[in-house]
């Protein structure tokens, strides 16, 4: 890996990656930093044929995933990835592991798979009032449950809740619904984004072989009319993917 800015280094090392990552404390004390990682093709697809974002990944950027990972404490993730991607418990290299916080709002989810049964750090689930009581109920058996707004899931609120908690460092890993709904919320702190070097179109094939089109990193019904400005705070390149880390701008 090189590194080309905020200075070159033609071969950085871990302890170097790990600095290029570093978390910062939270601005606000009241909510955990909140950082996203991504990847896209180089025409902005959020995955190539199969479905899933392993198709635009790569290498190195598998291992700024591993380390984003084993650096946080709570991994979000809208319910719609973690079904595509198949979610377990996280294994990294860190011990306690980061929890993993589903948000869904309809929390139809399956009480018995691996992602609560295999967890050693228990799973959380973030959903709103809105969700019916009976499926709360089961999912307060296997997860830790934060309800979280009437109408729909209050994300601020269920961050607020997280930092109360003692969590300082969230890693969202998607999708582009959860994201675009952070960002909306004024909730994102930065963004780490892989441009793999691909073209994959505006159609590709799911996990079921149906063509379609993947979609962008950033999803959903609010649109965001003056844009959310971002900084370059860092830029890596290793066999032709460029990491980059976004801050957002406040
Ligand atoms: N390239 C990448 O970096 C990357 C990263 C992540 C995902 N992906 C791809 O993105 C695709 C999935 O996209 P997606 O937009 O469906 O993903 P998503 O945002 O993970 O899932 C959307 C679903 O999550 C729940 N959700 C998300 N935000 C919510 C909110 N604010 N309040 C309540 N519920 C919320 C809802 O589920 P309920 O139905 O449960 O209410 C919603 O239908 C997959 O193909 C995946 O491979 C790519």
């Amino acid at each position: 890996m090189r590194e080309l800015l905020p200075a070159a280094n033609p071969a950085m090392s871990d302890a170097e990656l790990h600095e290029a990552y570093a978390w910062p404390t939270p601005v606000d004390s009241s909510r955990p930093w909140v950082r996203a990682n991504m990847a896209t093709s180089v025409d902005g697809s959020i995955s190539g044929n199969g479905g899933q974002s392993d198709s635009i990944s790569s290498p190195a950027d598998k291992q700024v995933f591993r380390l984003l990972r084993a650096t946080s404490q709570v991994i979000l993730v809208g319910s719609g990835t973690a079904k595509a991607e198949g979610y377990g418990p996280a294994k990294t290299s860190a011990d306690p592991q980061p929890a993993i916080a589903l948000v869904t709002g309809r929390a139809n989810l399956d009480t018995s798979s691996p992602l609560f049964a295999d967890a050693t750090t228990r799973t959380i689930v973030i959903t709103s009032e809105a969700a019916p009581t009976d499926k709360r109920a089961a999912i307060a058996e296997v997860a830790d449950l934060i309800v979280c707004g009437s109408t729909g899931v209050d994300l601020p609120g269920a961050l607020r809740e997280l930092a109360s908690r003692g969590i300082q460092r969230v890693l969202c890993e998607g999708g582009p619904h959860l994201l675009g709904d952070l960002v909306a919320a004024g909730c994102l702190d930065d963004l780490c984004l892989t441009t793999s070097p691909l073209l994959v179109g505006g159609q590709a094939t799911d996990a079921k072989g149906n063509e379609h089109d993947p979609g962008r990193i950033l999803a959903g019904p609010t649109g965001l009319p003056n844009g959310t400005k971002l900084a370059l705070a860092s830029l890596i390149e290793a066999d032709g993917s460029l990491m980059a880390r976004w801050a957002v701008s406040r």
